[in-house]
């Protein structure tokens, strides 16, 4: 069992200490263990070009137009039974090298996006993606603080598991932390960490050898954390629609109601939205998948068909007319 330890701080900083205390735990675990300080890789951001969301539509498999090291990473990630991310908090939220991360994780690594692309070229080409990638797998995150600003970090992080469906043990963050490697509970809660990780990672892999990939989808829940407001994602964060009661997760897409019981908030799914309560919406889950993934086949259907349309070019002509972007002081042209 391999568990694959990733930090996006600076070198031998707070964030890579705090990954390699939770890796030696779970090496004493039992696991074999791997760590990759981020800023040694080259890594792109997104350009947004959809190349890959198209390539997985069309059943040409994962495509990307970054030629970095990020396929690289992704393979180590697939090869791992459990992923931990140690990421600096950066103005209340994740680092911008994990976003990054994360924007080259989805939409072209989506499980979803990917068994359709996989039965489609098995039925074009007889070979479909290899099941290695319809695996699932155990990830946490901790974001490391130097001062208390810290609420988006969670849902931040969280969302690097949403596209690939993978479940996630442990999300939480630590702050004032400049000091770290002297702060003991946070040491020990780091450890806590790294065990949880190599547990279910195990766990999880044990399942994997008797499901029936890639259609057979594990709808267990691994969250050994504090339990969240939200009862499918256990995120805290929701985007109050204004002026209403009306309420979505930030991280999973639920929609409700926030309702005071007991003196807390209380997320209530709407039944009209999530019928019997059972999350169908959420972008973890392969039903809120197919019905995204059907979305997303409408829209860049429409967009290629509108490529041939007289009034959108002239739309695009006028607009592109209107004003030129001034140049990079730093970059060729
Ligand atoms: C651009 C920037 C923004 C930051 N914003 C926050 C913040 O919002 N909240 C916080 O707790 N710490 C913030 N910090 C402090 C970092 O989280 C801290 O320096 C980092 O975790 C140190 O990690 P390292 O030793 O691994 O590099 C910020 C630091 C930088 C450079």
């Amino acid at each position: 069992m391999k568990i694959l330890g990733i930090s996006t701080g600076t070198k031998n900083g707070n964030n890579d200490t705090m990954c390699r205390v939770a890796l030696e735990a779970a090496r004493d675990a039992g696991a074999e263990i791997e760590f990759i300080h981020a800023f040694d890789w080259n890594f792109d951001y997104c350009t947004g070009c959809v190349a890959c969301s198209r390539g997985l539509v069309m059943g040409k498999g994962m495509v990307c137009s970054r030629k970095d090291d990020f396929a690289a990473l992704y393979e180590k990630i697939i090869d791992a039974d459990g992923v931990l991310f140690v990421d600096p908090i950066f103005e209340s939220g994740s680092s911008g090298l994990f976003k990054t991360l994360c924007d080259r994780m989805g939409p072209g690594h989506d499980s979803g996006l990917l068994l359709g692309a996989h039965f489609q070229m098995l039925k074009e080409t007889g070979k479909g993606l290899d099941s290695k990638y319809f695996k699932q797998k155990a990830i946490s995150f901790v974001g490391i603080g130097g001062s208390d600003w810290a609420v988006r970090v969670e849902t931040d992080h969280a969302m690097f598991a949403m596209s690939p469906g993978w479940k996630i043990v442990n999300n939480e963050y630590f702050s004032w932390c400049k000091d770290v490697i002297m702060q003991d509970d946070k040491i020990e809660r780091m450890k806590e960490i790294g065990r949880n990780l190599a547990e279910v990672a195990a766990e999880i892999a044990k399942e994997n050898e008797t499901m029936k990939l890639p259609i057979a989808e594990n709808t267990k829940s691994y969250w050994r954390g504090k339990e969240g407001a939200c009862p499918h994602c256990q995120s805290n964060n929701f985007y109050i629609f204004p002026g209403t009661t009306h309420v979505v997760c930030e991280l999973c897409g639920l929609e409700g109601t926030l309702e005071i019981v007991d003196g807390a908030f209380k997320f209530k799914n709407d039944p009209s939205i999530v019928p019997n309560g059972l999350p169908e919406h959420a972008h973890d889950v392969m039903s809120g998948k197919q019905m995204h993934g059907d979305d997303i086949f409408e829209n860049e259907g429409r967009l290629m068909n509108l490529y041939k349309d007289e009034e959108f070019k002239r739309r695009k002509a006028y607009y592109t007319d209107v004003i030129a972007p001034t140049p990079s002081p730093s970059k060729e042209a």
